[in-house]
C-alpha cells in the first residue's frame, strides 16, 4: 500500500543519510518529489549533481539523459541511479548519433572546415539536454555546446560568436521559437530531414541559413494549441497563459510568457494578486503548481491532460527498491557513461555552464 511504501522509502532515506542525495525533475509525480532532497529544472538538476560530490550515490527521479548528465557531471566514485530504466525521452530518441554524424559530413561537405574572416567556423553543434551522452559528446568534439530551455538564448548568443550558423537538435521548436525571439528570420531556419539528401533543402536555402534544425519533438508539448489559448482567454478574461518553449511557435506567440520548468512555478510565484494561470506544461508539475498556490486559479491549457508517460515510469515502488539495495551495499539500475563519450560530453556541458551569466 501507499503508507507501507512510504514508511519503505522514509526508513531507507533515514539509514543512508547523506550518504544518498534524491534528485527530482518537476515533472514527477507527488509521491516521488516528496521524497526528493532537490527538486528543479534541468539545468538546476545539472547543477545539483555536482554539489554533492561526497554523496556515494545520487539518485535521479527523472529521465535517462538527465541521470546520464548527472554521471557525466558528478565525482567518478559516485554511482547515479535511475529507479527505472525504462524512463526515457521520446524526444531524445528522435536524434541518433548516426544520423547526426550523415548530417554533419554533409554539412561539411556543402560549407567546408575554414573559419571565415572575423574567426568564425561553418557550423557550430548545439544539442539541447533532451538527448544522449552520444551526441553531447559530438558537440564537445566539433566545437559545439549543451542547452537547456532556461539558458537556450544565451547558448545561442555563444554559438554565434564562434559560428557562422548552428546545427540544433533534437527539438525543432525549442530551436525555432529560442532563435525567432533572438531576430533570426523563419526563412533563415530551415529544418534537417536525416532521411533525405541535404535534409530535403535546396542549395539557397541552406546558403541562407543560420540555424539548421533537427525535427525532433516533445510528444507532451506538441499537443498545445492555439486553440486552446483562445479559449482559455475567452472564458477566463485576464488570464496568463505560461508555456514551455518546447510547444509549437504559434502556441510560444501567443501566450504571455514561455520558459523552462523553472521559469514557470517562478512567474506563478511573483504573482502578488490572486490570478488565473492557463499552463502548458506536463500535468503533474501544473496539478502540483495548483496545489501549491490556492489563492490562485491555475489550470492545463489542455482539457484532456496527458503526463509526460516516461517520467511517470519513476513509481515510488521503484523509489524504495533502488534505496534498500543501497542500504544493504548493493546498487542496482546505475547508469554509466563510457568515458569515450563522458570526456567529450562534459567538455559541451562544462561550455554550457560556464556560458550562463
Ligand atoms: P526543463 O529544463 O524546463 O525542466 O525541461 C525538461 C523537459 O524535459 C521538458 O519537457
Ligand atoms: Fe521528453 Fe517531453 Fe517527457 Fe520532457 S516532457 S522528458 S521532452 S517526452
Amino acid at each position: 500500500s501507499a503508507d507501507e511504501l512510504d514508511a519503505r522509502i522514509r526508513a531507507a532515506k533515514d539509514a543512508l543519510g547523506d550518504r544518498v542525495v534524491v534528485l527530482g525533475h518537476f515533472y514527477q509525480r507527488d509521491e516521488v518529489v516528496r521524497y526528493a532532497d532537490f527538486v528543479g529544472d534541468s539545468y538546476q538538476l545539472a547543477n545539483a549533481a555536482l554539489a554533492r560530490p561526497e554523496a556515494e550515490a545520487i539518485v535521479f527521479c527523472g529521465v535517462h539523459f538527465m541521470a546520464e548528465t548527472a554521471d557525466i557531471l558528478s565525482a567518478a566514485d559516485q554511482s547515479v541511479i535511475l529507479p527505472n530504466l525504462a524512463a526515457g525521452c521520446s524526444m531524445a530518441d528522435m536524434a541518433d548519433i548516426d544520423s547526426v554524424l550523415e548530417c554533419w559530413e554533409q554539412l561539411e561537405a556543402r560549407y567546408g572546415t575554414e573559419p571565415d574572416a572575423e574567426g568564425r567556423v561553418p557550423v557550430i553543434p548545439v544539442t539541447y539536454m533532451n538527448s544522449s551522452a552520444a551526441l553531447k559528446g559530438f558537440c564537445g568534439e566539433h566545437g559545439g555546446i549543451v542547452c537547456t530551455s532556461s539558458n537556450a538564448a544565451t547558448v545561442l548568443e555563444w554559438a554565434f560568436a564562434r559560428g557562422q550558423r548552428v546545427l540544433f537538435f533534437p527539438d525543432q521548436h525549442l530551436g525555432r521559437n529560442t532563435a525567432k525571439a533572438m531576430g533570426v528570420p523563419l526563412e533563415n531556419m530551415p529544418m534537417w530531414n536525416p532521411r533525405k539528401p541535404l535534409g530535403g533543402n535546396d542549395d539557397a536555402t541552406l546558403d541562407a541559413a543560420r540555424v539548421i534544425l533537427w525535427h525532433g519533438f516533445c510528444s507532451v508539448h506538441k499537443r498545445f494549441t492555439v486553440d486552446q489559448i483562445d479559449r482559455a482567454r475567452a472564458e477566463h478574461p485576464g488570464v496568463r497563459v505560461l508555456v514551455h518553449p518546447e510547444c509549437p511557435m504559434p502556441v510560444v506567440d501567443a501566450a504571455d510568457g514561455a520558459g523552462s520548468t523553472d521559469y514557470i512555478g517562478k512567474a506563478i510565484a511573483a504573482a502578488t494578486e490572486p490570478t488565473t494561470f492557463a499552463i502548458g506544461t506536463e500535468i503533474n508539475m501544473v496539478n502540483r503548481l495548483a496545489q501549491q498556490y490556492p489563492q490562485h486559479e491555475i489550470f492545463s491549457l489542455d482539457p484532456v491532460v496527458c503526463p509526460c508517460s516516461t517520467m511517470y515510469r519513476i513509481h515510488p515502488g521503484y523509489l524504495a527498491w533502488v534505496l534498500e539495495a543501497l542500504v544493504r551495499g548493493e546498487v542496482i539500475n546505475r547508469i554509466t557513461v563510457d568515458a569515450a563519450v563522458a570526456a567529450p560530453a562534459r567538455v559541451a556541458l562544462d561550455r554550457m555552464l560556464a556560458a550562463r551569466p
